[in-house]
């Protein structure tokens, strides 16, 4: 088309034999590192390349005080409803963002009770909560000052919300080689047209590469005749998925699903036990790494070194605990690989008895958040395992009974083998 797409004879985006909406197939064999589309730079849609960019540019400093979206969220409020746009046939593409079906356009009362332990319905809360306070903090302040772009009765909270979720499924970030400057803003989000056609599995097949020029889309492995084409969106857990792009791999097709245990769990479980000063130890716990949670993959913990530190504080005695207080140094005496070993999979039988227990009690008190009753079933005797093995009601549920039922049921599974692992 007019934005110079170029599109490999051996692939076409079709609505059929895909597993969502749109989706890539193959029409032919394709070797290993085959281009299988390329995206020019000018064809990518950003706060630059909007009509708007201007008026984004003169409003730089009070833009700056907002997230990093705001910017392109204008451009797409503009964009999207203007019918001169330049971005008219990518956008118009598009006709509901609600069928994205992410838990934020799910009732409050439905994310809290099929979502529940998940963390998705807290994670929503604060999107929304930022949304609104977005929306009424800085965009319409904007758009009611520049009449020639926007409209507040057109470019409603609404319609900023479903922008939202467009953003969140499709945008991407430049991958720039110096990630770890730490304090470098986030790279702008922007959306890429034919990018955004294609699903996302763990097990891919083909990546996005950058380049000064353009965005390709590589094969990373043969792909035969007939094979959807997958991209990846990176290595997600389900809920993050869900949250992000509303969708699930069924279970246990995602091999990177994960589930967290809040740090505060190991607390609580180390209670059972007869461990000195325990709420100083926590304390200083909070100080030294923040309350972020442990987070389990089906190998084992993705969080060792985390975890590492949380386990060897409860357990110090107190003469041992003292003096690292004392000496507010922390000696790393195990090396990382040493530490990743320990608490994979593999490694966690042979952890020491008291280690054992507390990420034991930990994972027991995470399980326990799923239902109202806060009880734990056996994993024989849960009624989301029975469900899965039945496919008759399986096949009943409603989409997002099913997707949820993938992120529960995902999470619940390491933690049952987790519970395992530490008998
Ligand atoms: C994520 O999934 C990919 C593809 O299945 C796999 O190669 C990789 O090891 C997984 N990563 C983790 C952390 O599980």
């Amino acid at each position: 088309g007019q934005i110079g797409l170029e599109l490999n004879e051996k692939v076409c985006v079709g609505l059929e034999g895909t597993v969502a909406e749109y989706g890539m197939l193959a029409k032919e064999d394709i070797d290993e590192r085959e281009v299988l589309f390329t995206v020019p730079r000018k064809a990518i849609l950003h706060q630059e390349s909007s009509k708007v960019s201007g008026v984004l540019d003169k409003e730089k400093i009070t833009l700056d005080s907002a997230s990093s979206w705001v910017p392109l969220l204008l451009a797409l409020l503009h964009e999207y409803t203007s019918p001169q746009s330049f971005w008219r046939p990518y956008l118009s593409l598009w006709n509901d963002f609600r069928k994205l079906d992410h838990p934020m356009f799910w009732s409050k009362e439905e994310r809290d009770t099929l979502l529940k332990g998940t963390g998705i319905p807290e994670a929503v809360n604060t999107d929304l909560d930022k949304i609104h306070k977005e929306y009424s903090d800085v965009v319409l302040p904007l758009i009611t000052k520049y009449s020639e772009y926007w409209t507040p009765n057109i470019h409603t909270l609404d319609l900023y919300t479903n922008l939202v979720a467009f953003v969140m499924a499709y945008r991407l970030e430049d991958d720039d080689e110096d990630e770890d400057e730490e304090d470098k803003a986030p790279n702008p989000p922007m959306m890429v047209p034919m990018a955004d056609m294609l699903n996302h599995v763990a097990n891919h097949n083909a990546q996005l590469e950058f380049t000064p020029e353009s965005l390709k889309m590589v094969s990373i492995r043969p792909i035969c005749k007939g094979e959807e084409v997958f991209n990846t969106y990176g290595q997600m857990a389900n809920w993050q998925l869900l949250h992000m792009y509303g969708f699930t791999e069924p279970f246990p097709s995602n091999s990177n699903d994960t589930v967290d245990i809040p740090v505060s769990n190991f607390f609580t479980a180390a209670r059972d036990f007869e461990l000195s000063l325990l709420d100083e130890k926590w304390r200083l716990l909070n100080q030294i790494e923040g309350n972020d949670a442990i987070i389990f993959g089906n190998q084992g913990c993705l969080t060792d070194s985390t975890l590492n530190t949380v386990l060897k504080v409860f357990c110090m005695s107190q003469e041992e605990f003292l003096d690292l207080k004392e000496n507010e140094g922390w000696e790393e005496d195990n090396d990382e690989e040493d530490t990743a070993t320990a608490l994979s999979n593999e490694g966690l039988p042979k952890l020491k008895t008291i280690w054992k227990k507390l990420i034991h009690g930990a994972a027991r008190l995470t399980l326990s958040c799923y239902t109202e009753s806060n009880e734990v079933a056996e994993e024989k005797d849960d009624p989301d395992k029975m469900l899965m093995e039945d496919k008759k009601s399986l096949a009943k549920l409603s989409s997002r009974q099913q997707r949820a039922l993938h992120v529960r049921y995902g999470q619940k599974s390491i933690l049952h083998k987790l519970l395992e692992l530490t008998n």
